[in-house]
């Protein structure tokens, strides 16, 4: 049995590998080398597009490959693998799918428009050193890439159609208006306005949670979950990913940006309803472990044995980045 630390470095390099391999074979299809560096992205010092000396799969695999924690992807397979699935290269394209679109969001999430952060994963952003428009196309690309990924007869010839066709429906409703770019349109028109716990919940709800109920949701369905586990499995993401954005806002009041590679106090900068601020910072650890209880209390109403996703949700309790 591997400790929930092990796991996690493990199935990082997986992912980083299949993702990389993946652009690599988009770069041979379409535009000649991909550098594993990144060094065909010419930094900007203007925040404007000084060079024209790149691809889209260039801006696209920028952000990308810088990494992250990878805990969408690692959702999916902990939950599939929980329910029995073994053949981890079977589940990997779905997995990455699903970071591909996190990916995207990062990059609008960071535009002028947006949040206006000009670091992320510890890199400057990917409108720093593209440009807008090229960052906004990247991320375009990104969210239309994840669907070519999951339709793609390469990957979806191992499971049903009527699995795949669920696994489509939950991934665009779950990143779509009814999720992620709900949310963040909320969090947006509710900038620099008071609003109450509940409209901030919502927000919580559908920019972040939505995508990690995804994960859990297709792990669930790739596993072979009836539709009740299926609905047990998006609870327990909905809540974990409530804990995980409260988490996040509490790092953005007393984190570190050499570890958490974002700008510290952006929230407050923009006037975003930042939960810790709100609540304070015990009250808000507080909250997150009652977030991640509840969540697993979900997963104890099933008779699956779920012990490793509830070592990975204690894990992310604890995160610093
Ligand atoms: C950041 O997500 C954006 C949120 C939804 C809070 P992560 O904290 O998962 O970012 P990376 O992928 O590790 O960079
Ligand atoms: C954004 O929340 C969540 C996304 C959908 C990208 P934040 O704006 O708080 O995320 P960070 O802190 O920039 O990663
Ligand atoms: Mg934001
Ligand atoms: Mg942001
Ligand atoms: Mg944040």
């Amino acid at each position: 049995m591997h400790s929930i630390e092990d796991y996690i470095e493990q199935n990082k390099e997986i992912i980083n590998n299949f993702l990389y391999a993946y652009f690599q074979k988009n770069y041979n299809n379409n535009c000649g080398c991909l550098s594993k560096k990144n060094s065909l992205a010419k930094i900007s010092e203007s925040n404007k597009k000084i060079s024209t000396d790149f691809s889209i799969n260039d801006a696209m695999y920028y952000t990308v490959s810088l990494g992250g924690k990878r805990i969408r992807p690692i959702f999916l397979l902990i939950t599939a693998e929980c329910l029995g699935f073994k053949n981890k290269a079977q589940l990997l394209p779905f997995a990455c799918s699903i970071e591909l679109i996190h990916s995207y969001s990062l990059i609008h999430d960071d535009l002028p428009a947006m949040d206006n952060d000009n670091l992320r994963r510890g890199k400057p952003t990917n409108h720093i050193v593209f440009g807008e428009a090229a960052a906004i196309l990247a991320g375009d690309a990104l969210l239309s890439e994840a669907f070519i990924i999951i339709s793609d007869n390469e990957y979806i010839k191992y499971f049903k159609c009527d699995t795949i066709l669920k696994i489509i429906q939950e991934l665009s409703f779950l990143s779509g208006a009814g999720g992620l770019v709900g949310g963040q349109f909320l969090d947006i028109i509710n900038s620099g306005v008071p609003i109450d716990n509940s409209v901030l919940t919502e927000i919580h709800d559908k920019k972040t949670a939505a995508l990690i109920k995804a994960a859990c949701a297709m792990g669930g369905i790739l596993g072979g979950a009836d539709d009740g586990l299926v609905a047990a499995l998006k609870n327990y993401g909905t809540y974990l990913g409530l804990a995980f954005q409260a988490l996040d806002d509490l790092l953005d009041v007393i984190g570190s940006s050499q570890i958490t590679g974002k700008t510290v106090g952006i929230d407050k900068n923009n006037n975003k309803s930042n939960i810790a601020s709100i609540l304070g910072i015990e009250e808000t650890k507080k909250l997150i472990e009652e977030y991640t209880e509840k969540g697993i209390s979900y997963l104890d109403k099933t008779n699956i044995n779920f012990n490793m996703l509830k070592d990975f949700s204690y894990y992310l309790t604890k995160r610093t980045n």
